[in-house]
């Protein structure tokens, strides 16, 4: 719990950072490093696989504990690593591999944890899952096991996935409100394709979650922040104590989910306003131009009708 130096600290960073200009809205699974953290030192875990590291924003915290000793061995899979998450790659116990997850899974050794946030789509995370759960003590750390991937699949390149794979992958804006497409909401903007609708027993991640569920015992709990982190194990998982307490924030779930629920909807309500906004500019370009050729209509009126006129009766 945070007292009064912590609390005024905090008060003083999120000033500066409120004057240098917060993100619109946080999506790494960076931002709940602490928490990942505190799972990792309490159930003792020494290795751990990254799946998707994206700009490695998380990748970053991880190899900066790596390279402190308190990881023996870091992996991250991600088809397009950036550079400097390439660079970590070493000859002791860091490997980066440009891969997918399905062809670089199977080859690998057992990690204590891994973080599954690479092509958020039920077939993906399904293999994944399937692959990973071998290993007997694994910790598996998913993300976005909420809105808007839970029951909807995310495709960051459909090609490479079987056509039975697929949910209707298009490009297109997603809402709460709908399980279609909207005019306004999530859309990717050009970096991914989404199922056109929303639901069914295999779209999505959590849809996925569900699958692995009733083929193997496991056990699962959930934050439901930051787009929903999951912690599936099995159910004999040998650190199951120290994950319970690192988890144990029952008190306050409700209040994290509708944090969760608001900073959506305002985010969305952002982005309908915004779009609205720049609807109602291209109207204005449009009525100004039109005033614009009004008034060049009647310069020449005035010129050459006018002028005419006038000059004729002198
Ligand atoms: C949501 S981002 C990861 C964000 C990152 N973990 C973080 O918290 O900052 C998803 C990443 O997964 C990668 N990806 C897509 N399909 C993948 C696959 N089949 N296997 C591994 N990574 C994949 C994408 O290239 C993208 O960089």
């Amino acid at each position: 719990m945070h007292g009064i130096i912590n609390h005024h600290e905090y008060l003083v960073e999120a000033a500066k950072r409120a004057r240098a200009g917060n993100k619109p809205l946080i999506h790494s699974l960076s931002e709940a490093r602490e928490l990942i953290f505190d799972v990792i030192d309490r159930i003792g875990a020494r290795s751990v696989c990254e799946i998707g590291s994206e700009g490695g924003l998380m990748s970053e915290e991880l190899h900066a504990r790596y390279r402190s000793g308190k990881l023996d061995r870091l992996t991250v899979i991600d088809p397009f690593p950036t550079q400097t998450v390439a660079s970590y790659g070493d000859d002791r116990g860091c490997k980066v591999l440009a891969q997918l997850s399905s062809d670089a899974l199977p080859d690998l050794p057992a990690h204590d944890v891994y973080i599954i946030d690479g092509d958020h789509n039920f077939f993906t995370v399904y293999g994944e899952l399937k692959q990973v759960l071998k290993h007997e003590n694994a910790l598996v750390i998913m993300h976005d096991i909420s809105w808007p991937w839970a029951h909807r699949d995310l495709y960051y390149d459909a090609s490479v996935l079987p056509d039975s794979a697929k949910n209707d992958p298009v490009h297109g804006a997603i809402h709460p409100s709908s399980s279609g497409i909207v005019p306004h909401g999530f859309d990717g903007r050009g970096q991914y394709t989404v199922a056109a609708e929303e639901g069914g027993d295999t779209n999505g991640v959590f849809r996925a979650v569900v699958a692995i569920s009733q083929e193997v015992d496991i056990a699962f709990s959930s934050v439901p922040a930051l787009f929903g982190i999951g912690f599936v194990r099995s159910q004999s998982f040998a650190h199951e104590a120290g994950l319970s307490k690192a988890l144990d924030f029952s008190a306050i779930e409700p209040l994290l989910y509708r944090l969760e629920e608001n900073r959506l909807t305002t985010y969305l309500r952002v982005i309908e306003l915004e779009a609205h906004l720049h609807e109602r500019n291209v109207e204005l370009v449009r009525i100004n131009k039109g005033r614009l050729s009004l008034f060049e209509f009647a310069k020449i009126f005035g010129r050459f009708v006018l002028g005419g006129f006038l000059s004729k009766g002198r």
